[in-house]
């Protein structure tokens, strides 16, 4: 129906940082707070869709009675469990702040101090969209770009190089905008490379805005 457009549809949504162990008590993460794909996975079961919502570590919550909520760790397990459910899954948002780079080995015991320099070597994570892009059939995937700068021209070549259907642009450069931030100002872009730019607004408005977009376009 027009109230619950996407009942019957499988939603999976990625949010929040990933964590890469350098040892027991350490890690490499980032500020990303989660509240974006939180929102994502509330709109998309607003309207109807039996949601998936992968996160990695995060103090929010949601109700568990409505969506069903992965808490994974790392980009490896964060990659584990989306590939878990992606056959299954009509729509993907990806909207996590996948770490690039983990420690290449993982020390057993806490790392102890020592006056000299110390180096931690690094090797990439899997792209988890890219991924997803790849083995695409039936899906309609999002991912999101976080650029600064060079914006729209950064966000057109992920689209098209990772195989997506679309591609949300948000910048750090925009006031309110981002990390931990309650609001966002976003632009969606499809695979025509047709442009919609939406007003800084709050995320969980962002969300519908975004759901909005991907459901004119699967139900054309
Ligand atoms: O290339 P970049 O990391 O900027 O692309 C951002 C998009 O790719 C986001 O949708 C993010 O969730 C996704 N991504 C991913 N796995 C990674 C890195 C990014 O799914 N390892």
């Amino acid at each position: 129906s027009s109230r619950l457009p996407l009942k019957g549809k499988k939603v999976l949504i990625t949010a929040g940082p990933t964590y890469e162990a350098i040892d027991p008590v350490r890690f490499i993460g980032n500020h990303s707070s989660g509240k974006m794909g939180f929102e994502l996975a509330n709109a998309a079961a607003s309207l109807g869709a039996k949601v998936y919502l992968i996160t990695g570590p995060t103090h929010l919550t949601i109700d568990d009675n409505l969506i069903h909520i992965d808490r994974v760790v790392s980009a490896e397990e964060m990659y584990n469990a989306v590939h878990k459910h992606y056959n299954s899954v009509d729509i993907a948002v990806l909207s996590a702040a996948v770490s690039d780079y983990r420690p290449k080995s993982v020390a057993d015991e806490k790392i102890k101090k020592k006056s000299m320099v110390m180096e931690v070597v690094l090797e990439p994570t899997k792209d988890i969209l890219a991924s997803l892009g790849a083995q695409k059939s039936h899906q309609f995937l999002v991912g999101f770009a976080l650029e600064t700068e060079n914006e729209l021209e950064n966000a057109k070549k992920k689209l098209s190089k990772k195989n997506l259907d679309a591609i949300v642009l948000n910048s750090l450069r925009d006031q309110g905008a981002g990390f931990g931030k309650p609001t966002n100002k976003v632009t969606f872009i499809d695979k025509e490379l047709k442009i919609k730019s939406f007003n800084l607004k709050p995320k969980n408005e962002v969300a519908l805005d975004i759901f909005n977009e991907i459901i004119y376009r699967i139900n054309d």
